[in-house]
């Protein structure tokens, strides 16, 4: 017992895209180099890492609010460090410390390398914030969650500067890594026992090293052991034809695709730098469905743009009913500091953004159950990812399209492939049962 108390423990909460979990897997990895071990209970704690997004105001207003909640344990564990990662702190820096005086460490997205050095110096209040070269960020060492699925980062920050995002202003010029570094990270996953890779990248279709990404996907499609291949974000501009031919022709790339519109309106696309129109996303949207059978397709979709009409707000809603999407994220717009669309000065007001919104989600969940619907009486080949959260009978898994199917729980574990027959749709999920004899 004694023992035990050696140990140091962390507890790392994460807000934002897949990009910051997989992050805080590898601020766990550093971690656990230095002698810690993680914990559930941020009141056990001995360092505490939020690891934020700035992706909307809302989202940063709520970070902020939790971390005045947790002040008073910073007073009854002085020795407590408090430490603020991701992309507020990215862009924020010290000015962290005027609005958090409780907080000790300040460290961007590029600077997960430091925070081994930053821990052992002792410095008292630290920032690391200063741009640094990829090649620490990707042989960092990763502490996974067991369980079947693994993230894998191909490459860093984003060039593409859409009005709205603040994204290449936390996470820098796009960097891709070398194929061979991410090659032999995903042969290593497969030894211990992963079975699906999901490759990340801003917008990994601009992926290239001395491969682009259909040639990365193929060297990683030949890597044994590993039986499923998905990757986000997918920027529609930069879909090519042998991106295309590359999902339809490898079996282990899953028929799914994030494929983001954001708006389907021309004018709006065009304020928003995206660089499509809504016929050219079309187009390539037709000759994916064409050539890979199966295909399951989301996005995303903004409400509000700065100067969006109901004329607009109608192309968008049309669009949504044209394409039929499996699933789709909507956001109200959201201005923020530094980026071209804060500028614009004819901002839409919030109850329109929410009418819009609504609208948007109503529409979205009667195509999704009526897609989901569809499914019942199929076969799916389902990865298992555990128990279910909300009812431990249940184990939980996933299609290959993506899609969640909950199913009677019978001798199932992590990582293993079954086969299930869909009883039931939900809008956010399947229900399932066990094909006798047919777990693989
Ligand atoms: N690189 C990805 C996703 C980046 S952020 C891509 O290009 O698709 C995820 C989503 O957040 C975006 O697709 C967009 O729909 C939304 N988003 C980004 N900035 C936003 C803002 N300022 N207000 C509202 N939604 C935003
Ligand atoms: Fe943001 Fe556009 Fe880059 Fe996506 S592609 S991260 S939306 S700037
Ligand atoms: Fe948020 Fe940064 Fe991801 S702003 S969405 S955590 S890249």
């Amino acid at each position: 017992m004694v023992f035990l108390k050696m140990f140091r423990r962390f507890y790392i909460e994460t807000f934002g895209c897949q990009m910051n979990v997989h992050d805080s897997e590898k601020m766990a990895g550093v971690l656990s180099g230095e002698g810690y071990r993680p914990t559930d209970d941020p009141k056990e704690a001995d360092i505490i890492i939020y690891n934020t997004c700035s992706i909307r105001e809302k989202a940063e207003q709520k970070f902020f609010s939790e971390l005045g909640r947790i002040k008073p344990l910073k007073r009854k564990r002085p020795h407590l460090k408090i430490a603020v990662a991701g992309c507020i702190a990215q862009q924020k820096g010290k000015a962290v410390f005027a609005r958090a005086p409780h907080v000790d460490l300040v460290f961007g997205p590029q600077n997960i390398h430091l925070l081994g050095g930053l821990l052992r110096n002792d410095r008292g209040r630290a920032v690391a914030n200063e741009d640094n070269p990829f090649i620490a960020e990707s042989d960092l060492p990763v502490l996974r969650k067991p369980g079947g699925r693994a993230w894998v980062s191909i490459m860093y920050g984003c060039n593409n500067y859409c009005s709205y995002c603040i994204v290449p202003f936390t996470r820098g010029r796009e960097r891709s890594r070398p194929s061979g570094s991410v090659a032999q990270e995903i042969a290593g996953l497969a030894v211990q026992g992963f079975k699906e890779v999901t490759l990340l990248g801003q917008n990994v279709n601009s992926y290239r090293s001395d491969l682009d990404f259909p040639g990365l996907l193929r060297a990683i499609n030949a890597i044994d052991g590993i039986e499923r291949v998905r990757f986000v974000t997918s920027h529609p501009r930069d879909l090519s034809e042998d991106l295309i031919s590359a999902m339809s022709g490898l079996e282990k790339v899953c028929e799914h695709l994030h494929l983001p519109l954001q708006s389907g309106s021309d004018k709006v696309l065009k304020q928003m730098n995206r660089g499509y129109s809504l016929d050219e996303y079309r187009r390539k949207v037709d000759a994916l469905r064409e050539r890979v059978s199966g295909l399951s397709l989301t996005t995303d979709i903004i409400t509000g743009f700065p100067g969006e009409t109901d004329r607009d707000h109608r192309s968008t809603i049309e669009a949504l009913e044209e394409i039929r999407y499996d699933g789709i994220f909507a956001f109200k717009y959201s201005p923020r500091p530094g980026t071209s669309a804060a500028l614009i000065a004819d901002p839409v007001h919030d109850t329109s953004k929410t009418e819009r919104i609504e609208e948007i989600l109503a529409l979205q969940d009667a195509i999704t159950l009526g897609i989901n619907r569809g499914l019942e009486n199929t076969v799916q080949e389902i990865l298992v990812e555990g128990p279910s959260e909300t009812d431990a009978s249940m184990a939980t898994g996933r299609t290959r399209t993506n899609k969640v199917v909950n199913f009677p729980a019978v001798s199932v574990r992590p990582g293993d492939t079954v086969q299930v027959r869909i009883t039931s749709a939900r809008k956010h999920s399947l229900i399932g049962r066990l094909c006798e004899g047919l777990h693989t």
